[in-house]
């Protein structure tokens, strides 16, 4: 990274801190090649050195249990990550949608910003398995918002088999998606908001693992995915412990399974139709009936959705007297001992 970049990552979020009131922010863009302005400008600010922001103040026209402030979603393309960032759109955060799957977050951010407007919305192609990728996603977040409050780390992927068959490839590709990712994703974004707080000693921020039930509790033929979950909630004790110097709160939300996200009811590889025909449910000849099967599991008798996730989120990012926790969102399936 260059010098000018690396300045560019703490020069933006201090003067986001400096203009922001009542924990709402303004866009802090940063224009490339800008000039100083001849006159003095309300809606510029510049930095000798660092050089032209363009502030948009429309924090007085964002409510919300997030308004103000911008959130970042991994594996945002679809899913629970797709859902959580239009859940913090609507209530009035700033969203930076980001995916491996480039096309999938554009097409996503597009129809978001039609909806809440160019400065609220943003997307980025993001590999969470290849530092660089990381870093170059980041330093257009910082350019495009000016910094970052809450950190989801939601990406995640899933090959279940045997350890008595399971390859190592596929050991390897589960492993560093959902536990290298983290540890990256963290590294990446934990310098913008300890400049955050240096800015501002009362500020606090958020990095969010969206985790699983499989990080509590181990998982029949799934070792790789459970494995790599309860180390993302080591990494997750771990960086809370180290990171509250700089006024970040590291914590995981563990939900049970999302029946009706893509992973487990798309209709062509679902896992409902997997588990169909592999006759994983004995006697279960539909997919109806698969679904109940895994939904008896639950005690509260249903899968777990988007919203009952966004509970534990905003309860994490408005507590200020919690960190390294990992939150179950199950419905009574996995309980805390
Ligand atoms: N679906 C469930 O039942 C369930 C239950 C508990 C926890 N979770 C967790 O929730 C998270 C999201 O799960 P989901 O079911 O919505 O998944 P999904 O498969 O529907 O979506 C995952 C997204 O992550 C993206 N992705 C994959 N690899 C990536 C990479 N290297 N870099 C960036 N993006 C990448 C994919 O393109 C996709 O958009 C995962 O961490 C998962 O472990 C899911």
């Amino acid at each position: 990274m260059t010098d000018a970049a690396k300045e560019l990552l703490q020069v933006a979020p201090a003067l986001r801190m400096r203009l922001g009131k009542d924990g709402k922010y303004p866009v802090v863009r940063f224009v490339p090649d800008g000039r100083k302005p001849a006159a003095p400008d309300p809606n510029t600010v510049w930095v000798d050195g660092t050089g032209l922001f363009h502030i948009i103040d429309d924090t007085a026209e964002l409510a919300g249990r997030a308004a103000g402030k911008v959130a970042v979603v991994t594996g945002a393309a679809q899913g629970f990550g797709l859902e959580i960032a239009q859940d913090f759109a609507a209530q009035g955060a700033r969203v930076c949608l980001a995916d491996i799957n480039a096309d999938g977050v554009n097409a996503a951010a597009a129809a978001m910003q039609k909806q809440y407007g160019q400065s609220r919305v943003m997307a980025v192609a993001m590999n969470v398995t290849d530092a660089e990728s990381i870093r170059q996603a980041v330093r257009s977040i910082v350019t495009y918002f000016g910094g970052l409050d809450v950190f989801i780390s939601n990406a995640g992927v899933l090959k279940a088999e045997s350890v008595k068959t399971q390859s190592e490839t596929d050991f390897e590709f589960v492993t560093s998606v959902n536990y290298k990712g983290f540890f990256l994703c963290t590294q990446a974004v934990a310098p913008v908001l300890a400049a955050q707080h240096a800015a501002d000693a009362s500020y606090m921020s958020d990095i969010i693992q969206i985790n699983s039930k499989s990080g509590l509790q181990g998982s029949n033929k799934n070792g790789a995915y459970a494995g790599s979950k309860f180390g993302g909630i080591g990494l997750v004790q771990s960086f809370a412990m180290e990171l509250i110097e700089d006024g970040v709160k590291v914590n995981a939300i563990c939900p049970g399974n999302f029946f009706d996200g893509p992973l487990w009811s798309d209709p062509n590889n679902g896992l409902f139709v997997q588990y169909l025909r592999t006759g994983k449910i004995p006697g279960a000849k539909t997919i109806e009936e698969v679904r109940r099967a895994y939904e008896q599991k639950v005690p509260m008798g249903r899968g777990c959705t988007t919203a009952d996730v966004m509970k534990a989120i905003y309860y994490i990012m408005e507590q200020r007297y919690e960190t390294g926790q990992a939150v179950p969102v199950t419905g009574g399936q996995v309980m805390l001992h």
